[in-house]
């Protein structure tokens, strides 16, 4: 299986441990490396970091051994992502006592939840960073080099690295995020978020469409439009939808995907995350008018029930869900759709919860990250109301809506049998070198025998057989370039 199951069970996109490689022509003679946690945000935060620091003449690494300087770019989403942290720090301290000029640094969300406190109370690291600070790391680094723990965790209401071109991390170099918006302004009651990232601020189009122009005409075929809610992206528009400078054009998400869609037909074009109570039918008309606008949307609904909805501060109830997905169903008829679900929430009845299995068999998700609920520090949940269910009735609960999630993803995959699916070949898959694997438009993943073709082309895949986390199937033919 492609899919990793500890990533349905618990991590969600708290995905591993990864660097980024890449050389510099003016060379400091520094050695960078970067690990990142989290979700796919950190994850293109990284690649900045990277560009941030190659243009000050590091060379980034794989390898740790080699590092003069070590950055983690961390989550706080769940306590258990903020202990693996913790542990990795622990590992580092201990490097650090052989090489003592060795610089430690952390980045992210951890980074601006616990301020200096890393510094001082915990002495763990020798700089902290926070997601807005990235341009200020090579001062920070030099601090530390001058004897001094450095720290910079401002937030910002407009920093969006728009002019920074990010040092591509994966090798792949099919498909790549591109971050459209940071921050988040809503709120929801279990959530760190808006006190990590800081306000909602969405990035010059602009800067948006020559990312992806840049990346295509690099090789990759396939980009991902990266926000916390995607649907409240707008460029010179107020929250009400006003012009805010006359005479400037202004853009919003459902404008903005077009413009992307429109690069290449041979792009593809998705986007994470949509949030139910913004997501409009425009955004989806513009799905169903453009091929390369994959059929798959991530709905994170995290409660079937409207009061525990209520509770969250998600801004929608049920029905309006509900609503929200027939629209899907109706203007998008093929699309998958995926979801994420928080389990024990504050105060979480059994009817309650029995809602949110009900809801599930009613969307029949394609896939699902579910969560057992982690308190956090200062969010509003903490407190206004008690963590109050226990922990056997979480994980039980947990486990009652991941078995029914499996069902669901075998009973879709099942459908795909015998039709003939459009695959973007990533390269070659996990299991053997005979078997490669790439992706169809709704976003599972399928396995196909090696053949005559490469990384970054379209084929035409014959869906065989299936399991709960991947497709397999014989190639039909190759696609011939759009252009
Ligand atoms: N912006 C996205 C979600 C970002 S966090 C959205 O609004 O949908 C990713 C997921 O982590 C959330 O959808 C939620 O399911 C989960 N999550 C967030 N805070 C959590 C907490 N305190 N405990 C458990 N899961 C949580
Ligand atoms: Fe967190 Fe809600 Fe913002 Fe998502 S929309 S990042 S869950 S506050
Ligand atoms: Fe984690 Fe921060 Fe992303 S808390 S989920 S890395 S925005």
């Amino acid at each position: 299986m492609e899919f990793e199951q500890n990533k349905v069970i618990d991590e969600g996109r708290q995905g591993e441990a990864t660097v980024v490689e890449s050389t510099t022509p003016s060379s400091n003679g520094k050695r960078l490396y970067v690990e990142s946690y989290g979700c796919q945000m950190n994850f293109s935060d990284s690649e900045v970091v990277a560009s941030i620091m190659t243009n000050e003449g590091y060379t980034t690494t794989r390898n740790i051994d080699e590092a003069d300087v070590v950055l983690i770019n961390t989550c706080s989403i769940r306590e258990n992502a903020e202990t693996r942290v913790r542990n990795r720090l622990t590992e580092f301290k201990k490097r650090k006592s052989d090489q003592p000029e060795l610089v430690v640094g952390i980045l992210g969300c951890m980074a601006e939840r616990l301020k200096k406190s890393l510094l001082e109370e915990e002495q763990l690291v020798d700089l902290v960073a926070g997601p807005d600070a990235y341009r200020d790391l090579p001062n920070l680094v030099e601090e530390v080099g001058s004897g001094q723990r450095a720290v910079n965790v401002l937030l910002s209401r407009e920093e969006t690295y728009a002019d920074i071109s990010p040092v591509r991390m994966d090798t792949g170099g099919v498909s790549a995020f591109v971050t459209i918006m940071r921050g988040c302004d809503n709120m929801c009651s279990f959530c760190v978020v808006p006190f990590t990232r800081g306000r909602e601020r969405s990035r010059d189009p602009e800067t948006i469409i020559q990312e992806c122009k840049d990346l295509f005409d690099r090789g990759y075929r396939e980009v991902t439009l990266l926000g916390q809610n995607v649907d409240s992206y707008r460029w010179n528009l107020t929250s009400k939808g006003e012009i805010k400078e006359e005479g400037k054009p202004t853009t919003n998400f459902a404008q903005l995907m077009e413009m992307v869609a429109l690069i290449s037909p041979d792009l593809r074009v998705r986007f994470s995350t949509s949030h139910p109570k913004d997501m409009t039918d425009d955004v989806l008309e513009v799905m169903a008018k453009y091929e390369n606008i994959c059929e798959y949307i991530h709905l994170p609904v995290q409660s079937g029930n409207t009061d525990v909805l209520a509770r969250m501060n998600r801004g929608y109830s049920r029905e309006w869900y509900l609503d929200r997905i027939k629209a899907i169903r109706r203007i998008v008829p093929d699309c998958a759709i995926s979801t994420d679900i928080i389990t024990g929430f504050c105060g979480e009845t059994e009817e309650e919860h029995l809602d949110t299995v009900n809801l599930m068999k009613e969307v029949q998700y394609e896939f699902a990250y579910m969560f057992k609920y982690s308190e956090r520090p200062k969010t509003l949940a903490e407190r206004r109301f008690k963590d109050d269910v226990p922990e056997d009735v979480k994980s039980r609960r947990l486990n009652e809506i991941i078995d029914l999630q499996l069902q669901s993803s075998l009973y879709w995959h099942q459908q795909q049998i015998g039709k003939v699916k459009k695959v973007l070949v990533e390269g070659k898959s996990k299991r053997s070198d005979d078997e490669w694997c790439g992706r169809d438009g709704r976003n599972s993943m399928v396995i196909f025998p090696k053949g005559n073709f490469d990384k970054g082309q379209y084929i035409m895949v014959k869906i065989t057989d299936c399991t709960s986390a991947t497709l397999k199937g014989e190639v039909v033919s190759i696609c011939e370039p759009a252009n």
